[in-house]
């Protein structure tokens, strides 16, 4: 018989302090860098972003998202026999963020570990997590992606510091006899890394390089189009389906634009699109889980559903999962 990791849950987060474009103006202005609503609105369609207060970490962001993920879901934390968080803000060098979500969700045991894929992490930690349900060595799996994404920008750097915001989102797998994640494609390709990078780190208890990402916007632009079209192709061929039966798009939330592109290259309908980034902003490795759950709660996404999940970013990495609801 074949085992399928059914999605039986989701959660998401969202600190409460809401930032408008309006009220980082005014803050930039306040330093000399001038920005304005109808520019990042233009080119991004960004209208807001939450961050993170001053000590809040990406585990809190992630132990929030998690329990309303169980709750829907309608496990016990002790159930979960795997815990998967992607993010490229991790509390700590070590241990994981997973091991600290572990710890506050009071689960003993489950194997816990953390996924780098930046804002491709969701997908690639739940691609890892279908994989360890399919071969039988999970059964009920909490796959998170969160980021205080917040803590590594630059900002004095108009040109990024507008773009992202803080988060967490989160599912439930579990192993099922009935379809869930029907196929999986990802990809990287690492001499792509200067276009997107936080190239720093900590070491002898210095900041060695930059601590700050920076990025080369328009090669980010082009290559997130054309390496998201791809996949999506891929993976549809992967799992014989045609991309016309394709219920919702739920693509990486980095920007309005390349989410329009995307779905005009594949021929999928705007309304067949999901799209936060307008209210979240980029979240990073909490961005499709949190498009997800939005959608799921309000009455979009119905059990049935194929959605496509679709994640780019840093590395340079990319992936899709095709997902029967
Ligand atoms: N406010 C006002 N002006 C700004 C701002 C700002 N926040 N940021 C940059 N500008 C100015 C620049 O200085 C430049 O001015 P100049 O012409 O006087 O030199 C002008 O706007 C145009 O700058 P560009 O960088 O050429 O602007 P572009 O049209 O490429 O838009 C953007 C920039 C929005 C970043 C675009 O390249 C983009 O959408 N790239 C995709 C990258 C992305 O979304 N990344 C998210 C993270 S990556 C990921 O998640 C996959």
């Amino acid at each position: 018989m074949t085992i399928f990791a059914k999605i039986i849950g989701t959660g998401g987060y969202l600190p409460p302090r809401i930032v408008s474009n309006d009220d980082l103006a005014l803050e930039l202005a306040q330093k000399g860098i001038e920005t304005s609503d109808q520019w990042i609105v233009e080119r991004t369609g960004i209208h807001q972003r939450h961050l993170a207060d001053p000590g809040v970490r990406t585990s809190h962001l992630a132990t929030h998202a998690a329990r309303q993920a169980l709750e829907d879901a309608g496990i016990a934390a002790q159930d979960l026999d795997l815990i998967v968080v992607a993010t490229s803000t991790p509390d700590y060098v070590f241990p994981s963020t997973a091991c600290l979500v572990q710890a506050e969700l009071g689960n003993k045991g489950a194997a816990a570990y953390d996924v780098q894929a930046v804002c491709s992490g969701f997908v690639y930690a739940l691609t890892t997590a279908d994989a360890m349900i399919k071969a039988g060595r999970a059964r009920n799996a909490l796959v998170i992606g969160a980021e205080v994404f917040s803590s590594i920008l630059d900002w004095n750097d108009r040109s990024t510091c507008v773009l992202f915001g803080d988060g967490a989102g989160a599912v439930v797998l579990q192993a099922s006899d009935e379809p869930g994640i029907l196929a999986a494609q990802l990809n990287a390709d690492g001499s792509q890394m200067g276009i997107l990078c936080a190239a720093g780190n900590v070491s002898h208890g210095q900041v060695v390089g930059d601590p700050f990402l920076r990025m080369d916007g328009q090669a980010v632009f082009k290559l997130a189009v054309t390496s998201l079209a791809a996949s999506a192709h891929q993976v549809c061929e992967q799992a014989g389906i045609a991309l016309s039966d394709i219920t919702w798009l739920v693509p990486h939330q980095a920007n309005v634009r390349i989410i329009n592109f995307l779905g005009r290259k594949l021929g999928i309908p705007s309304e067949k699109v999901v799209i936060t980034v307008d209210q979240h902003a980029n979240t990073s490795a909490a961005s499709v889980p949190l498009a997800l759950n939005a959608a799921r709660r309000d009455g979009r996404i119905r059990a049935g559903d194929l959605a496509l999940l679709q994640g780019v970013g840093g590395g340079f990495t990319w992936g899709s999962v095709l997902v029967r609801c």
